[in-house]
């Protein structure tokens, strides 16, 4: 058997018969059944992290701008500042293109759909990939995998916000207590490093912040005690997810989490 043979799914297939009237019997069939292009890329335990710029030049731009959909474009251009404007581009247009490639498809024939609190998804072509963006400052982070749930965050370690007030209202008790006990020139970096693990989290449970962050505690997976964390899906579904943080120098900060009932961890590869 193919080491690729993990996803599967069912189709139906008309074969010809005499048994019927049309000369068609329908089969249903369960199968094993995969994207090629994805299959050669992606292992199925494992994750690809990119790592793009969205500070790109005007050719750049018109490249990004040509492959978006409408929608796209018109949320593209509802930006204030062309700043924004370029990276809302920038960031979805690379992801077209990342995610064409992996499909085989042109990228501008890719079609997304929304879970409900609006996870983006591919609906067509219809392949096991899952994948999900981030964008901060002037990168974007798109995470991919081979039928895993993902969430990825980035964010840009803004020196002028108030961690300690964000910290009390966002985090959890515990969290806070490992973030009081880090020395103090590495208690900014760990306030970032809380926020960007627990929402790779909520993203990979296509939740993102409609549900608190203070409802996940993440303390464990900062001490390095645990690798995964579980918690109950709004049907009490225990989900567990594994977390990793993103070395993205430069004064970012980042991490992807899955979606896995795997024992081993997956492997991330980044790619910048
Ligand atoms: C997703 C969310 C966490 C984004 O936070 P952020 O730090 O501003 O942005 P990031 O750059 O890390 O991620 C944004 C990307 O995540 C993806 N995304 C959107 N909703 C998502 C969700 N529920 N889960 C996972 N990923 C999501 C999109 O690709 C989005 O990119 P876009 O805004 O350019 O289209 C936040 O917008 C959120 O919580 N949304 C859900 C709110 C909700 O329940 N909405 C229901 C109405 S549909």
């Amino acid at each position: 058997m193919s080491r690729h043979s993990k996803s599967s799914g069912v189709y139906t297939r008309f074969i010809r018969s005499s048994r019927t009237r049309s000369g068609l019997e329908r089969v249903d069939f369960t199968a094993r059944w995969y994207s090629p292009a994805v299959i050669q890329f992606l292992e199925p335990h494992e994750v690809h992290v990119w790592v793009v710029s969205t500070d790109i030049a005007t050719e750049e731009y018109r490249n990004c701008r040509a492959i978006l959909s409408i929608d796209e474009r018109a949320r593209a251009d509802r930006f204030a500042f062309e700043l924004d404007r370029t990276r809302f581009v920038a960031s979805h247009g690379q992801l077209r293109m990342k995610l064409g490639e992996y499909c085989d498809t042109r990228p501008e024939n890719l079609q997304f759909g929304a879970g409900t609190h609006g996870k983006p998804y591919l609906a067509d072509p219809v392949t096991p990939l899952q994948f999900n963006l981030s964008h901060s400052g002037s990168l974007a982070v798109i995470a991919v995998t081979h039928g895993s749930p993902c969430g990825v965050d980035i964010e840009i370690e803004r020196s002028k916000i108030n961690t300690d007030a964000i910290a009390g209202r966002f985090f959890c008790v515990s969290e806070n207590a490992w973030l009081r006990s880090l020395p103090a020139p590495k208690g900014r970096h760990g306030f970032f490093r809380l926020w960007a693990v627990k929402e790779a989290i909520l993203k990979a449970a296509g939740k993102g912040l409609s549900q608190p962050l203070s409802s996940i505690d993440t303390t464990k997976l900062m001490l390095g005690t645990s690798a995964s964390i579980s918690f109950p899906d709004s049907g009490s579904r225990s989900r567990a997810f594994w977390v990793k943080e993103l070395n993205v120098e430069g004064g970012y900060t980042g991490a992807v989490a899955l979606e896995t009932v795997a024992v081993d961890s997956p492997r991330v590869q980044l790619f910048r």
